[in-house]
C-alpha cells in the first residue's frame, strides 16, 4: 500500500517560462490534515496554464507542476478528511470553496477568499509544498497541479462525483466547459425564447453556446473572425455565425439589425478589450446584459461611454461560471450523465502525460479546442 508514503511518479515540471514542460521523476508526500492525494485519470490544457508558461501571469513562481482541469481517483486522505475516501472519484477545483469564509457565505459569490488565483502563493493552504524533484521544492498551480501521475489536493479544492462518471470527459467540467456554461446559466441567467450573441467560438465559447441552448435561447448567433470554427459552434447549437471581416459595419450595428434592436444577452470568451466593449454595445441599449469571459492582459483597460450603461444595460463576468464548486460540480457531472449536456464536441485531441509539449503547440497553433492528456 503507498497510503502513508512518499510516491514516486512522473510529473511535467516547468522549470522556467518560455522552456518546454520536462517529464520528470518527482517525490509526492502523503496528505496531511484535511488533505487528499488524488491518481491523475485526465486533465485538460488550458490557456491559462499557457499563460503561466508564457511568463503573462508574471506571479507565478517556478519550478511550478501546472494544470488545473483535472479528473482523478482519490489514493489516500489525511486526517480530519470525512466525506472523500480512497478510490472516490474527483474533480480539482482551482476555485476551492472553504465554505466558511465571507464569500463561500454569500449564495450570490463563489470567490472563496481561500483562493490561490491572484495571490500564487504557490503552496498548499498549509504554507507548504508536497512535491520535490532532485531535491528541490516544486510549488503547486492555483491548489491544483494536475499534470502529474500523483497531486496533493486539500479539501477544500476536491469536489467528489459519482463513480460511473468517465473521467477522460468530465475533467473538462473541472475549467473550460463551466466557465462557459455557468456564465449562460448563472452570470447571464439566460432566459426562454431570448437573443445571444458568443464572441469567440474556442472551447470556452462553445460552452456558452451549449449553456444558451439549455436555457432555450431562440437566437444563439456565433461571432468569429476565424469561419473555420463555425461548423462546430452549429452543430453544439447556434442558429446562425457571422464573421465581422465580412461587414463594412461594426459588428455590433449588423447585431442590432439581425435582432431587431439589439441582443437580449452577448458574451464575450476572447479576452479582448475593445471586443468586450462592442459586445456590450450589440445589446439592447435598455434591457440588454452583457458577460465578460474572456481573460484580457493584466494591465489592459476597458473604455465605454457612460450613458451605455445609464439607458439600462447590465456588464457582468464571473470565474469559473459562477459555480460554487464542491456544491455544484458533481451535480454538473449529474446533469452530463443525465445526457442533459454533451463533451465530446469540446475535445478535439487526446495526448499521453509524456505528450505535453505537442499539446501545448497545438494549443498555439489554434488547431486544437481541448487536448485531454491521460496517464
Ligand atoms: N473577433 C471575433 N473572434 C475573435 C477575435 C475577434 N477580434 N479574435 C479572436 N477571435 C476568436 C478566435 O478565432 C478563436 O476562435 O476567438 C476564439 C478564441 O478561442 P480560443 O483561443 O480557443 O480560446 P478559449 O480556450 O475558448 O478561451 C477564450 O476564455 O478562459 C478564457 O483565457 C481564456 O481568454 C480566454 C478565453
Ligand atoms: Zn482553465
Ligand atoms: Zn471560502
Amino acid at each position: 500500500t503507498t497510503a502513508g508514503n512518499v510516491i514516486k511518479c512522473k510529473a511535467a515540471v516547468a522549470w522556467a517560462p518560455k522552456q518546454p514542460l520536462s517529464i520528470e521523476d518527482i517525490e509526492v508526500a502523503p496528505p496531511k490534515a484535511h488533505e487528499v492525494r488524488v491518481k491523475m485519470v485526465a486533465t485538460g490544457i488550458c490557456r491559462s496554464d499557457d499563460h503561466v508558461l508564457s511568463g503573462s501571469i508574471s506571479s507565478v513562481k517556478f519550478p511550478v507542476i501546472l494544470g488545473h482541469e483535472g479528473a482523478g481517483i482519490v489514493e489516500s486522505v489525511g486526517p480530519g478528511v470525512r466525506n472523500i475516501k480512497p478510490g472516490d472519484k474527483v474533480i480539482t477545483l482551482f476555485q476551492p470553496q472553504c465554505g466558511e469564509c465571507r464569500n463561500c457565505l454569500d449564495p450570490k459569490s463563489n470567490m472563496c477568499l481561500k483562493s490561490d488565483i491572484g495571490k500564487h502563493t504557490g503552496m498548499m493552504l498549509d504554507n507548504s509544498s508536497r512535491f520535490t524533484c532532485k531535491g528541490r521544492l516544486i510549488q503547486h498551480f492555483v491548489h491544483t497541479s494536475t499534470f502529474t501521475e500523483y497531486t496533493v489536493l486539500d479539501e477544500m479544492a476536491v469536489a467528489k462525483i459519482q463513480d460511473d462518471a468517465p473521467l477522460d470527459k468530465v475533467c473538462l467540467i473541472s475549467c473550460g466547459f463551466s466557465t462557459g456554461y455557468g456564465s449562460a446559466l448563472n452570470t447571464a441567467k439566460v432566459k426562454q425564447g431570448s437573443t445571444c450573441a458568443v464572441f469567440g467560438l474556442g472551447g470556452v465559447g462553445l460552452s456558452v453556446v451549449i449553456g444558451c441552448k439549455v436555457a432555450g435561447a431562440a437566437k444563439i448567433i456565433g461571432v468569429d473572425t476565424n469561419s473555420d470554427k463555425f461548423a462546430k459552434a452549429k452543430e453544439v447549437g447556434a442558429t446562425e455565425c457571422i464573421n465581422p471581416k465580412h461587414y463594412k459595419e461594426p459588428i455590433h450595428k449588423v447585431l442590432e439589425r439581425l435582432t431587431e434592436g439589439g441582443l437580449d444577452y452577448s458574451f464575450e470568451c476572447i479576452g479582448n478589450t475593445s471586443v468586450m466593449a462592442s459586445a456590450l454595445l450589440s445589446t439592447n441599449y435598455s434591457c440588454g446584459t452583457s458577460v465578460i469571459v474572456g481573460v484580457a492582459p493584466s494591465a489592459a483597460e476597458l473604455n465605454l461611454n457612460p450613458m451605455e450603461i445609464l439607458t439600462g444595460r447590465t456588464l457582468k463576468g464571473a470565474i469559473f461560471g459562477g459555480w460554487k464548486g464542491r456544491d455544484c460540480v458533481p451535480k454538473l457531472v449529474a446533469d452530463f450523465m443525465a445526457k442533459k449536456f454533451e463533451l465530446d464536441g469540446l475535445i478535439s485531441h487526446r495526448l499521453p502525460l509524456q505528450k505535453i509539449n505537442e499539446g501545448f503547440d497545438l494549443l498555439h497553433k489554434g488547431e486544437s479546442l481541448r487536448t485531454v492528456l491521460y496517464f
